[in-house]
């Protein structure tokens, strides 16, 4: 992206990120969920969110569908809107991990390269957890009932249907949200989370 914000310069806070992860008792870290429409990324990421914030972790979701209410309003779904919306999430997250938080992104992010160029931004902050449901399941639950609409030819570029979904090449963590309860989920990525030590246990 061209920058075009001149003669502003970094202003750095006194309050640093290893200040504030010291304070919330736990590293930052961005978890972000890719998967297709209605593979519960975002039941997952609101799961493991209870989960942290009982465990008095300091946590934040963004949620596709709430994300494109506000800051992403103004973006639909042909690839280069879609390439802005994985853009503007992980600098968000990015920022909220500078802020000791752990940021829980709950995006289809269908392009692996846009994955990528989070990953690349967030240093080794970024992990990748694969919601993997297949086609069938998530059409079948059809949540929105936005998959019979796609299909009906309603809505065009729909992931899955009638625009792609790049599956993610080696991610951190691939759960099988369609068949995988969903605590044994939650349990699995908070084993990940101590494993790394960004979770004290
Ligand atoms: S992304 O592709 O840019 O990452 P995002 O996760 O923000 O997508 O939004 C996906 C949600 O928007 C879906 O869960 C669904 O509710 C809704 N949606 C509306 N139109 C589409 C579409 N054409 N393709 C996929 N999802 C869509």
């Amino acid at each position: 992206m061209e920058n075009k914000s001149s003669n502003v310069v970094w202003h750095c806070a006194t309050v640093t990120r290893e200040r504030r992860e010291k304070l919330h008792n736990h590293k930052s870290a961005i978890l972000w969920f890719t998967g297709l429409s209605g593979a519960g990324k975002s039941t997952l990421a609101h799961a493991l969110e209870e989960h942290l914030h009982q465990r008095g972790c300091s946590t934040y979701v963004f949620d596709g569908d709430n994300v494109r209410h506000g800051l992403c309003g103004d973006l639909g779904f042909s690839e280069d809107d879609r390439v802005e919306n994985i853009r503007r999430i992980g600098e968000m997250a990015k920022l909220f991990c500078d802020a000791g938080i752990l940021a829980l992104t709950a995006f289809i992010s269908p392009f692996r390269a846009d994955r990528r160029k989070v990953r690349d931004l967030a240093g080794g902050d970024f992990i990748e957890v694969f919601c993997d449901c297949s086609l069938d399941v998530c059409e079948s639950r059809d949540v929105k009932g936005l998959y019979k609409k796609a299909r009906d030819g309603e809505i065009p570029n729909f992931t899955g249907i009638s625009s792609p979904y790049e599956t993610p090449e080696s991610p951190e963590l691939t759960l099988n949200t369609g068949e995988q309860p969903l605590e044994e989920c939650v349990q699995q990525i908070t084993a990940y989370l101590e494993s790394r030590g960004i979770l004290l246990v």
